[in-house]
């Protein structure tokens, strides 16, 4: 069975099970023991900003997308030799079919994160230090969505700078 579409909810809960305690995939989380995964489809292996990998997986030098990380998460001591990703992979091809139209819909490229979305009604300028909190946030988040998108069409060298 080739690279297919798979049950994205049965990805989901691959996901939790076998890398969740690793990644976390929305826009901004934090970094684990591996790279937060947002925005992965289309990027170079090993540019994710503020994560520090190995040689081996940044001079692995693909992009990702569906084909390379079915190849890749079916064993990727052997896609990778040298990697640091302590996961024996997934032997199944429905498993990796299953995980990866899960991830390609979770890593999205996205603007919004968790914070911002759980606090609709808050009146929405910075006059009080929770505001000006939420506002810092959705600087951050609106810049890292930006960058997202700039790396997903290969300006891999692009770097925005703020000033915060
Ligand atoms: C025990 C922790 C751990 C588990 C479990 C794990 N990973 Fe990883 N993963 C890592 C680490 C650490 C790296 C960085 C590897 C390096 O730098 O050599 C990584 C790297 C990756 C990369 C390469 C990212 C890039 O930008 O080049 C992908 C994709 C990935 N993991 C996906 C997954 C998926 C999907 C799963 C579940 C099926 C998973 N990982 C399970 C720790 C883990």
């Amino acid at each position: 069975m080739p690279v297919g579409k798979g049950d994205a909810s049965k990805g989901a809960s691959l996901f939790k099970t076998r890398c969740a305690q690793c990644h976390t995939l929305g826009n901004g989380e934090p970094h684990k023991v591996g790279p937060n995964l947002h925005g992965l489809f289309g990027r170079k292996s090993g540019t994710t900003d503020g994560y520090s990998f190995t040689a081996a997986n940044v001079n692995k030098g693909v992009t990702w997308d569906d084909e390379t990380l079915f190849e890749y998460l079916e064993n990727p001591k052997k896609y990778i030799p040298g990697t640091k990703m302590a996961f024996a992979g997934l032997k199944k091809e429905k498993d990796r079919n299953d995980l990866i139209t899960h991830l390609k819909e979770a890593v999205r490229c996205s603007p919004f994160i968790p914070p911002l979305m759980t606090s609709p009604d808050e009146p929405s300028f910075p006059s009080r230090p929770h505001e000006r909190r939420l506002f810092d946030d959705f600087h951050t988040y609106l810049i890292r969505f930006l960058s997202c998108l700039l790396l997903r069409t290969g300006a891999s060298h692009t770097h925005i700078h703020t000033s915060t």
